[in-house]
């Protein structure tokens, strides 16, 4: 039986609220960046985070590098993040004729993080989608995201997660 986990880094909750949904699918638990387990037991990671002006956050690029200290070394890593929109134009692409899209912009960013100086393998499966944008508390677009639907597609991710592995 594989060993999962799931980590996500949340301020307004649209993350962890996708990070549990995988979790659901992968019949395991979700743990937020404040409580990071020892990772040495796991097979699989899942690791997801959120975009703030085009990036990742500060908080979620500081704990997606104390993933090595919590031995992340060796393991498989499935990323997934949620953002206003993972699949519009980055603002900041330098390619002006043909932009990156903010998926893949944050997409290479994890990566980049995750597997610096470290033997992880970062499957090619990953997942992304809307979460409502909250600002001081107030909900100022997208709302309603994560939809049911894309919480169950969460899930789903999480369930061909785990049939793929236990091959
Ligand atoms: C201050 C702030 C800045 C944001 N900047 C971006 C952005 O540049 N691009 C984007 O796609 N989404 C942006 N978002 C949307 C968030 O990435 C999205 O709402 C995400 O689901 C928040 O995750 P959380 O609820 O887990 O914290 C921003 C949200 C906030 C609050």
């Amino acid at each position: 039986m594989v060993k999962a986990i799931v980590l996500f880094n949340s301020k307004g909750g649209n993350t962890k609220k996708v990070a549990m949904k995988i979790a659901e699918g992968l019949e395991t638990e979700s743990r937020s960046n404040k409580e990071l387990p020892d990772l040495t037991e796991y097979d699989l990671v899942v690791v997801g985070s959120w975009v703030i002006m085009g990036r990742i956050s500060f908080a979620g690029a500081r704990y997606l590098r104390k993933l090595k200290r919590k031995g992340i070394d060796g393991k498989k890593v499935a990323l997934f993040f949620t953002s206003g929109g993972p699949d519009e134009d980055h603002p900041f692409s330098k390619d002006k004729e043909n932009p990156k899209k903010i998926k893949e912009v944050m997409f290479e960013k994890m990566e980049n993080i995750i597997a610096k100086n470290k033997q992880v393998t970062i499957i090619p499966e990953r997942f992304y989608c809307k979460g409502a944008i909250r600002m001081m508390g107030e909900v100022k677009d997208n709302i309603g995201h994560p939809t049911e639907e894309e919480l169950e597609q969460a899930r789903l991710f999480g369930e061909q997660l785990k049939t793929q592995l236990e091959v």
